[in-house]
């Protein structure tokens, strides 16, 4: 049976690109896709995630408009590495498809209470949604089956300070909230994402998909090269998004270390930095399954063959 998958998400080029794995893959049943900030305004990647799903040929799920801000911080959005309007150049047709206007979170908390203990959360944004939901009705902390997020850095920098990693940045508070609420969670850290750089070469393979999807990821993806070259000088760009959701497809494309894992909420030069308790000096219980290596090759040809699959 296909696993039960809400796309928790900020499109965003990446969650654009695992927007697209996700809909060439037959082993998930995507119940709904819940939109948050982050990337740009929780309007613009509401807007990208309707007329994504339209380029996608996903139907019958719903697009559910999420939180706008983070639980306690100012909004931040990345425009600069994901263009204005969140998608790098790539510039899609307004979608016909309306969002459901229930918020994000009493979405999760419904599905989460019609399938117990068969929904895994993937969520690729800031963790807002999912903490509202956890805050609104603890309860369901115990039905859902997992978390999938992609966020944090361990050992690897920040991207969006020195120590944090962006999703975490956007709203360290809520991704604490759910790393403390004891539901089983996978860390795809930095670590692992920003070793799955996607380049020209990639782009050339994915040549069997028709053209407005070909088009659609070379548009965008040219932007987000262009912000890696000039600010990490990285040739190419790190599909963070697309590695979280591959993991539904085959788990072993990583290698799962199990830590205690903590957010740091007061900073200053550290906040949202994402700690892992190596050593076990902390003696706490483990909270998190963590993403510390990747088979790279592997993952980029899934990638490529499942792009190649929108004939
Ligand atoms: C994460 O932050 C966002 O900019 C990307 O979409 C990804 O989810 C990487 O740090
Ligand atoms: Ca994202």
């Amino acid at each position: 049976m296909p696993q039960k998958i809400i796309f928790d998400t900020d499109p965003g080029i990446d969650d654009a690109l695992a927007l697209l794995l996700l809909a060439k893959s037959p082993e998930i049943e995507l119940l709904g896709i819940t939109v948050t900030h982050g990337n740009t305004s929780q309007e613009k990647c509401l807007r990208n995630a309707l007329s994504l799903v339209e380029l996608a040929g996903i139907e019958g799920i719903d697009v559910v408009r999420g939180a706008t801000e983070p639980l306690v911080k100012e909004l931040s959005v990345a425009e600069e590495t994901h263009g204005d309007g969140g998608l790098g150049y790539a510039k899609l047709p307004t979608a016909s498809k309306k969002a459901n206007e229930k918020p994000a979170h009493d979405f999760i908390i419904e599905m989460v209470e019609k399938h117990p203990d068969e929904v895994t959360i993937l969520a690729v944004g800031p963790m807002t949604n999912v903490a509202l939901a956890l805050l609104k009705r603890p309860e369901i902390g115990k039905k859902v089956r997992s978390i999938i997020s992609m966020g944090g850095a361990i050992h690897y920098p920040g991207n969006a300070t020195p120590q944090a990693e962006y999703n975490v940045f956007c709203d360290p508070e809520a991704f604490d909230i759910v790393l403390r609420s004891g539901i089983d969670f996978t860390l795809v850290p930095l670590d692992v994402t920003y070793k799955c750089i996607f380049t020209k070469k990639h782009l050339e393979q994915i040549n069997a998909a028709r053209p407005e999807i070909k088009n659609f990821i070379a548009d965008s993806t040219r932007f987000y090269m262009e912000f890696h070259v000039k600010h990490q000088s990285i040739e190419g760009c790190a599909i963070n998004d697309p590695l979280a959701a591959a993991l539904l497809l085959d788990s072993t494309l990583v290698k799962l270390e199990d830590y205690f894992v903590r957010v740091d909420l007061m900073g200053p030069t550290s906040k949202a930095k994402t700690i892992a308790d190596y050593y076990g000096a902390l003696n706490q219980k483990v909270n998190a399954h963590v993403a510390m290596q990747v088979d790279v090759e592997r993952f980029m040809e899934l990638f490529v063959e499942r792009m190649n699959r929108f004939q």
